[in-house]
């Protein structure tokens, strides 16, 4: 099997587990669960559940049994996309090339979506618990990475940084904080749940995870919005800390080069079985959605 074809069947079993979840997303009035499914089902990369199942696969973690971790972590990052969204955030009317969550339920509904969402991934989370002390310590590592030591303490740095000067090493705590801890989470669960090595997971996870954002950051300044399916070249407009408002386009495409390549060092570290992996540096280093 290739690359495309190895994701795609990560992807359809990311979306089973994804849509067998949505089932119990039905509430009366019925604005909550269709908001929640709204952005939760609107199409994005998947790029985090897909990195559990490979992770798992890699490493020798059941990853039918333990999907509901990928269903928590894709309904944390769904969340915080919807709030990211908000006019008192990014204020962003596109996302997954559709309307944002406020844009059609309205502010205070798409502020409740995200609410629900991720209380909803805590209470998967907590019945995966029950099943033993590595399901806890996948757990305890998602909602670190998702919370005030993780993602949140990313989003409030770049609220502060558009407003004030900022070093390279704040862009580079911003970069880790904001986007890697929750792209680094779903490959150190898999590590924790296949009792792996959870020191190469994090290398690995964090490396991909800022160049994740570095590529965002390029596609905000270069990218087609038709393809990536957000309005772009708001980071410049709102002062946003971007590796381009420190390096410039050049420099920031090398450093890019340089992320891939740590990428391409630390899986070798993590995994035996690591072709799928050496094509997902590529395609996140190229991607241009
Ligand atoms: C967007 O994440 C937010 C960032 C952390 C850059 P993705 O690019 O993974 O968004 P979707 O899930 O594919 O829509
Ligand atoms: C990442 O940063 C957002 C989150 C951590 C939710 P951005 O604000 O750059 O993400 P996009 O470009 O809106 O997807
Ligand atoms: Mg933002
Ligand atoms: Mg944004
Ligand atoms: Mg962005």
């Amino acid at each position: 099997m290739n690359y495309t074809e190895t994701y795609e069947r990560y992807l359809r079993s990311a979306e089973e587990a994804i849509q067998n979840t949505c089932r119990r997303m039905e509430f009366h009035p019925s604005v909550l669960g269709e908001s929640m499914r709204y952005s939760l089902l609107a199409g994005g990369k998947r790029i985090r559940p897909v990195l559990f199942f490979a992770v798992c696969d890699a490493l020798g973690a059941d990853a039918k049994q333990e999907s509901d971790f990928a269903v928590a972590l894709e309904c944390i990052h769904t969340y915080s996309l919807i709030h990211d969204d908000l006019p008192a955030m990014d204020n962003d009317d596109f996302r997954r090339g559709k309307p944002s969550n406020h844009k059609v339920f309205g502010e205070a509904n798409a502020i409740l979506a995200g609410d629900a969402l991720l209380s909803f991934a805590f209470d998967l989370l907590l019945a995966a618990c029950e099943r033993g002390p590595r399901q806890r310590a996948a757990a305890r590592c998602l909602s670190r990475a998702a919370g005030a030591e993780g993602m949140i303490a990313g989003q409030s740095a770049d609220l502060y940084f558009s407003e004030h000067g900022a070093s390279e090493s704040d862009l580079l705590e911003l970069y880790r904080n904001k986007t890697a801890r929750l792209l680094s989470a779903p490959v150190e669960m898999g590590a924790i749940l296949a009792d792996g090595d959870t020191a190469a997971a994090r290398e690995f996870g964090e490396a991909l995870g800022i160049l994740f954002q570095m590529t965002d950051d390029l596609l905000d300044e270069k990218g087609e919005s038709a393809k990536v399916g957000k309005t772009l070249g708001k980071d410049k407009a709102e002062n946003k800390l971007t590796c381009v408002r420190i390096y410039g386009l050049e420099r920031s495409e090398d450093l890019a080069d340089q992320y891939a390549e740590r990428c391409t060092k630390a899986i070798l570290k993590l995994a035996g079985e690591n072709e799928f992996f050496l094509s997902l540096i590529k395609s996140v280093r190229s991607r241009d959605h």
